[in-house]
């Protein structure tokens, strides 16, 4: 049975629809996913939506609907969004679900029964308007026209010193046991910058954390204190353990949630808090393994500026894929964003990127070798005399996919693994002018044949290493070469008898058809750029 990898994306506010943060964080993991499988693991992928907390339930007060209406409306905007993009998830897990509630009030009973939760008071200045607790230095003091003076809360709302009965879990209890995670394991948090943050953090002391509310009922009921709903966070991490089955320990969870087992959080920076300080102090209090990495990618900005409603710059993922195609979209983010950093997007930097390395380099490579082979050899694959050009080329390709690229990607090096992978595609590239096939024709046909396969051996490993980042294109040409579904993984790549395998079936390739077109910037782009 091959190694268990379960790598999950944070579940989104469906507050409103997705936008394009949420589609890259779930292209980026189904690429690391698509990946893990291609190598041989057995992946489970999750995904879901965090649909309870005041946030929602003010969404919803905005727009006049109940929470559970907005949550189910927007949720499935989510579930559609990831099938247009192509995202393999295996669950999708909801925090409304029954199994959501049971699951959260399971690891809440864990955590009660280790001792570490106690009933005590909240204080603090409260805004009944915000339903939020603020802290002395975010209010402001105005001065009323009698002179009497009062505080108002950022938003601007008036706020009252409020005492609150609340749930509190022992966090101060694990500063010692985290800060020892984080000295041991180091690859449990990761890139770095975001570790030395949380060392600092954790370092600088953790007070216990106030883990419920008694202002709101929409969220998971605390186990014998009808009166309070966890705070959001607790609910919202669980939701790792509810789509493996849990608190039922067999099954999914005994095979997937296992001590020192590849557990893989995939998440943003503004997320990494709760994911590498809460999280796993709430585990390790529950008794349960902890996530052997936690990795806190940066966030896409829309021509170097940060997203949002009022500026009025979010935009839509399905648009987008609409107006580039998906595996452009995918390939854009995989590649041109690394991984960890921000990054910045816009029209023109998706069709520049799009049409060098997938339009000119690698689609025209496959489709001038293709329509050759088709034209030439009458679409017939036949094992040919190699000479040290074709050896020197091959071996290029087999070092940038067989070596280069899962070895990036293990580190979830997206945008390394791809130039690995550009730089043999512009060695095929290379090798096409020097050796010019077209004009071995008529001086050397047995020569041209020679070239033909050589490059068509590079392009069926290209288009191996490449499907996770593009799987329908990469699919599509490996359709036309005839290599069978079950030799499309990095297995494969590494025992590579395709031409041989393919003349003894007597495929015959077919005229070929080009897959990735040349992009034209829509009217009306990249204007402001210019
Ligand atoms: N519900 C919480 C996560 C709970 S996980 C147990 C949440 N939701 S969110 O909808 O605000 O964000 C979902 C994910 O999208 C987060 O990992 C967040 O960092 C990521 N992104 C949100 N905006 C983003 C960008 N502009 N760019 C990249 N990722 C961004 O946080």
């Amino acid at each position: 049975m091959s190694e268990p990898y379960y790598i999950t994306t944070a579940i989104s506010y469906p507050n409103g629809p997705p936008h394009i943060g949420h589609a890259y964080e779930a292209i980026t993991t189904d690429a690391i996913a698509r990946f893990q499988r291609m190598m041989g693991r057995n992946v489970r992928f999750q995904t879901g939506t965090d649909e309870h907390g005041l946030k929602m339930a003010q969404a919803a007060a905005e727009k006049g609907v109940e929470p559970q209406k907005l949550a189910a409306q927007m949720s499935e905007k989510f579930v559609d969004m990831c099938a247009k993009l192509n995202i393999s998830n295996d669950h999708f897990q909801r925090t409304t679900d029954t199994a959501h509630h049971v699951a959260s009030q399971a690891i809440w009973k864990a955590m009660e029964a280790n001792n570490d939760l106690y009933l005590d008071k909240y204080e603090g200045w409260y805004s009944v308007r915000d339903e939020a607790y603020y802290d002395e230095s975010e209010l402001v003091e105005v001065e009323g026209e009698g002179g009497e003076k009062s505080k108002l809360s950022p938003q601007g709302t008036p706020v009252e010193w409020t005492v609150e009965e609340s749930w509190f879990f022992r966090l101060s209890k694990y500063q010692e046991p985290l800060l020892e995670l984080y000295r041991e394991k180091p690859e449990f948090l990761e890139p770095e910058s975001r570790r030395n943050e949380m060392i600092k953090f954790v370092e600088g002391g953790l007070r216990d954390l106030s883990i419920s509310r008694t202002s709101f009922d929409w969220g998971v009921k605390v186990p014998g204190s009808d009166n309070h709903v966890m705070y959001v966070w607790i609910d919202a991490l669980t939701n790792y353990l509810t789509g493996l089955g849990y608190p039922d320990k067999d099954g999914n969870f005994a095979t997937y949630w296992r001590q020192d087992g590849d557990i893989v959080h995939i998440i943003g920076k503004d997320i990494v808090r709760f994911h590498s300080v809460y999280w796993p102090a709430f585990l390790m209090s529950a008794g349960l393994p902890l996530p052997r990495h936690v990795f806190g990618h940066g966030f896409l900005l829309n021509r170097g500026e940060k997203m949002s409603k009022s500026v009025g710059n979010v935009v839509d993922p399905l648009a987008l894929a609409e107006t580039f195609g998906v595996d452009q979209l995918r390939y854009f983010l995989c590649a041109d964003v690394v991984f960890g950093k921000d990054g910045s997007f816009s029209a023109e930097a998706i069709v520049t990127r799009t049409n060098a390395d997938l339009a000119n380099s690698f689609g025209n490579l496959v489709q001038r070798t293709l329509s050759m082979i088709h034209k030439n050899m009458d679409g017939k694959i036949a094992p040919t005399e190699t000479s040290d050009d074709d050896a020197a080329l091959l071996a290029t390709v087999s070092v940038a996919t067989d070596t280069e690229f899962p070895r990036e990607l293990k580190k979830l090096n997206l945008s390394g693994a791809i130039e690995a992978w550009m730089r043999a595609v512009f060695a095929c590239n290379q090798y096409v002018d020097e050796q010019a096939p077209w004009a071995l024709k008529k001086t050397d046909p047995e020569r041209m044949e020679a070239v033909l396969m050589t490059l068509f051996g590079a392009i069926i490993q290209l288009s191996i290493a490449i499907r996770p980042v593009v799987p329908e294109a990469a699919d599509r040409i490996l359709d036309q070469l005839g290599i069978a579904q079950d030799h499309r993984n990095f297995a494969a790549i590494a025992e590579p008898e395709w031409i041989a395998e393919l003349a003894q079936s007597g495929f015959v390739m077919e005229k070929p058809t080009p897959i990735f077109p040349r992009l034209e910037l829509p009217s009306g782009e990249g204007e402001e750029a210019a």
